[in-house]
């Protein structure tokens, strides 16, 4: 893009703030900062404050689980089922770490956060230990791979390296970047983060599948012909990995999909439940749903729409790759951006003041056939760290933890 060229997209879209800063740079900046221009998906920066371009759902219905006493009742075969395909290195399992944890307050990698309290536990390190419990089993190790973005990436891997992996095979673990995608003021200005830079920040956890083809990381997937894959956040201490009766009971189901979920802890509990949209599976957030979805019941009694995601999901990769390049919604959040001023100084904000772009990879259920809904019991499976203090957070995690015999 020549100098005209970016001049001339800047205005039409408004950001006229970009070209002048734009023409204060050396070559190599200019180049920089153009690039990123170039890359600017502005159908995406035209969302900012309009919310009435967000998709109107569609007709809702039930998708009933298999419950935790369905599963009690058949978990000697699902196991071997899912052992039988990790042996047969079917399965992989990616690490969603490429968020900021800007709730956590922490600066690096949310993976490297410390919640040990009598000594050292690192939130990767519980992640491990947990894969390591189904290899074990297995007697055969997992193909992992972790989603990091270029504000965490080198951090990481350097974490990985520090602490040996964990006692993984390093082998076995792959990294890869996740797209980045930039940020507006609440007018849908272009922010940015240095003379020569938007502020640029990771894309979502929902474009992890395409990441994984542009960084050529789906090749090993595809070399060591697996067809499976586990996604899961990385602030679940308490979440199984690659577990063999998840993976064994979404074979057997026929299904190409699986989503592990908790039975709602009220009717008005804000998680995203598992339900039927227009007869394909989707993830309705609470404020999406009327009060009358919220409260139905059917006739044993039951909550209708009673069982919430914890982001840990089965995907078949064959169905991945048809789905790769469908339009996926865009959500636009409010977020603290750090950003400079135009007098060049950086300012960290204490509240929102702008938006982030973000795909999410609940919107990629909607776009398959089918998904099994998977319970699991929350007090063994689901310790999300989210906050410092109070719900979600590293004290409640800690909590759960001790609650199921971890030492910390
Ligand atoms: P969250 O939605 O909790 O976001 O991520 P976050 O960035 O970790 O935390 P906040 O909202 O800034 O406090 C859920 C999962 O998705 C991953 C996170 O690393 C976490 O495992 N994620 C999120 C990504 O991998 N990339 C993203 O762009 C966003």
């Amino acid at each position: 893009m020549n100098d005209n060229e970016l001049m001339n997209v800047l205005k039409e879209h408004g950001q006229e703030h970009i070209y002048e800063a734009y023409q204060k740079l050396d070559e190599a900046g200019k180049a920089k900062l153009a690039a990123q221009v170039e890359k600017i998906d502005w159908s995406m920066v035209a969302m900012a404050g309009h919310e009435e371009l967000a998709q109107e759902r569609g007709k809702l219905e039930p998708l009933s689980a298999l419950e935790v006493k369905d599963i009690e009742a058949d978990k000697a075969k699902y196991e071997q089922v899912g052992i039988e395909a990790i042996k047969a290195s079917k399965v992989g399992a990616v690490l969603l770490a490429g968020g900021q944890g800007t709730r956590l307050g922490s600066d690096g990698p949310k993976g490297k956060y410390n919640i040990g309290i009598t000594k050292d536990v690192y939130i990767f390190e519980r992640l491990i230990r947990n894969l390591l419990d189904v290899t074990d089993k297995a007697g055969c190790f997992v193909p992992l791979y972790i989603m990091t973005s270029d504000k965490n990436n080198d951090e990481t891997i350097a974490f990985f390296e520090e602490k040996n992996y964990f006692g993984y095979p390093k082998d076995f673990v792959k990294f890869f970047k996740q797209e980045m995608a930039p940020s507006v003021d609440f007018d849908g200005k272009l922010l940015m983060e240095a003379a020569d830079s938007l502020s640029l920040s990771p894309n979502g956890n929902g474009g992890w599948f395409y990441s994984m083809a542009v960084t050529g990381v789906l090749n090993d997937v595809k070399e060591r012909g697996i067809e499976w894959l586990n996604i899961f956040a990385v602030d679940n201490v308490l979440q199984r990995i690659a577990d063999p009766v998840f993976v064994g009971a979404t074979i057997d189901s026929g299904r190409v999909s699986g989503a592990k979920v908790v039975r709602k802890a009220d009717p008005n509990e804000k998680v995203g439940v598992l339900c039927l949209e227009d007869g394909k599976p989707s993830i309705v957030e609470y404020y999406e749903m009327t009060e009358e979805i919220i409260n139905s019941r059917e006739a044993n009694g039951e909550l209708s729409y009673n069982f919430g995601v914890i982001l840990n999901y089965l995907f078949r990769v064959d169905k991945l790759e048809e789905i790769m390049n469908a339009n996926m919604p865009v959500h636009v959040v409010e977020k603290k951006i750090p950003y400079i001023d135009k007098a060049g100084n950086i300012v960290k904000p204490e509240t929102p003041n702008g938006y982030k772009f973000e795909l999410l990879v609940l919107d990629m259920i909607h776009l398959l056939d089918n998904c099994l809904s998977f319970e699991v019991v929350r007090n063994y499976e689901f310790a999300p760290i989210k906050n410092k203090t109070g719900v979600d957070s590293v004290e409640s995690a800690q909590a759960l933890l001790k609650e199921n015999g971890v030492e910390l």
